[in-house]
């Protein structure tokens, strides 16, 4: 007997339908995936060759298997099929690119159905930010919501903006039949992310993007242009931050190391937050991260958007000079262990500087880390703050590439040898701009 139905849209990717399914049927307990059935979309993206592949790999895992292969691939038109023909009274929704990262009881989820009656979905929690709406991310729906959407979904608009029932001058289903989400629905765990997004490093390398349309238009990839910008270029842009393709061109680069841990949850400090344009494109790039930022600035600046981000915790702000252990040390008040995956130093540009705040920062850094400093090339003066001249940084880590020995005139001896102990790897850019990669320490 089948017990519960999951529904999936997937694109023709075998292997990384057999990652989700993997990680699904080791970290869902309480449910035999034999016992359930599954109702799977498989769209001819990146084309239709791999389809019956997918299928062999979804057959490893579930009792019995229904699929549709669609001539051509529209998001909206898979959920209409996957919802209108599940059976069960509730459904796991899981698209098919995710991660498990934790245990997870089923039959724990069931039970919040039956001490919130009208609630529609409980869903484990992928992003940090309260959840409003029903997402698509991996959830198990009750049939009266699911049931209530499916075949209604106008494929001429992305279903999650139609589920979110945000009001963008469509019909929005999910309200209009009377069953809005809004307040009727669980995140799980509270706070924590359980989930990791295994799509968007494939997507990144892949001939897709998203079509140069707004959001609520977006139901299939398409083709990239070569005009095609990554996706934190066009925050860039959009936020006047000029570490993107108008200005400095930086962003090509820092998506290449940042994509894979978009979605991760960590803490990030950059050095200079000026008028805030960069902590709002890397606040809204990386969904679940912390922002920690320092600058001499009195605050931070009047913007409502930054408002907010001071408001929910997600940004920082501490005013200290770089060239201050004193003063940079007001981060770690209160005996708080603060751990960064990223560190960013794009303030002062002065050689003197940038080694100064490597040398006390480093340590910070979580094993595996990076390390970055911009704008190399950009300004010669030095500090006369320090009683001594430091090398150009851009000499100091050309000379690091080629003798294997980290030099700077501006730290101590203990410093140094941690730095030549935990560098892992350099790579400079354009004499330009350096990324530092802490060793993974064991
Ligand atoms: C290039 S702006 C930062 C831009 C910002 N990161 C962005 O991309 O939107 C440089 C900032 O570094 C700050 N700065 C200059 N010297 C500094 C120092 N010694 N310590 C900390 N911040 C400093 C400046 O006040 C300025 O706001």
């Amino acid at each position: 007997m089948i017990i519960m139905d999951f529904t999936t849209t997937a694109m023709a990717r075998p292997d990384i339908v057999d990652q989700t399914y993997a990680s699904f049927s080791e970290n869902l307990d309480g449910i035999d995936l034999k016992q359930c059935g599954l109702f799977i979309n498989v769209d001819p993206i990146p084309s239709d060759v791999d389809r019956m592949e997918v299928i062999k790999v979804a057959k490893k895992y579930f009792g019995e298997v229904h699929y549709n292969f669609p001539n051509r691939p529209n998001y909206t038109r898979a959920y209409n099929w996957i919802w209108s023909n599940a059976r069960t009274k509730y459904i796991f929704n899981l698209e098919d690119d995710w991660g498990l990262l934790e245990e997870v009881s089923v039959p724990y989820l069931l039970e919040y159905f039956g001490e919130y009656p009208d609630l529609m979905e409980v869903a484990l929690r992928a992003y940090t930010y309260s959840y409003k709406a029903c997402p698509t991310s991996p959830s198990i729906m009750h049939e009266r919501y699911y049931k209530a959407v499916a075949g209604k979904l106008d494929e001429k608009f992305n279903p999650e903006c139609q589920l979110r029932g945000k009001n963008f001058g469509i019909e929005m289903p999910a309200r209009s039949l009377g069953v809005s989400p809004k307040g009727k629905i669980i995140a799980y765990p509270d706070k924590r992310v359980i989930l990791k997004d295994l799509g968007r490093n494939w997507l990144e390398r892949s001939k897709f993007a998203k079509p140069n349309v707004s959001k609520k238009y977006f139901t299939s990839w398409v083709v990239k242009d070569k005009d095609h910008l990554d996706e934190l270029t066009v925050l860039a842009n959009k936020f006047e931050c000029d570490k993107g393709s108008i200005n400095r061109n930086y962003t090509k680069i820092y998506n290449n190391y940042f994509y894979p841990i978009r979605n991760d949850q960590f803490n990030m400090l950059e050095i200079g937050l000026y008028k805030g344009a960069s902590a709002k494109m890397w606040t809204t790039y990386f969904q679940n991260t912390i922002l920690y930022s320092i600058d001499i600035i009195k605050g931070v600046p009047k913007d409502k958007r930054l408002k907010v981000l001071v408001n929910t915790g997600r940004l920082k702000y501490f005013r200290a000079d770089q060239t201050s252990v004193n003063e940079m040390s007001k981060m770690f008040d209160g005996d708080k262990v603060v751990r960064f995956k990223i560190i960013v130093d794009d303030a002062s540009h002065m050689a003197e500087d940038q080694q100064y705040s490597f040398g006390y920062l480093f340590p910070f850094l979580l094993d595996g880390g990076l390390y970055i400093i911009e704008d190399l090339h950009y300004r010669r003066k030095h500090n006369n703050k320090f009683k001594v001249r430091a090398d150009n940084t851009i000499d100091v880590f050309k000379r690091y590439k080629q003798t294997g020995n980290f030099e700077s005139k501006v730290l101590i001896p203990d410093q140094l040898e941690y730095i030549n102990m935990c560098i892992d790897k350099v790579d400079i850019y354009d004499d330009k701009i350096v990324f530092i990669r802490k060793k993974e320490m064991k």
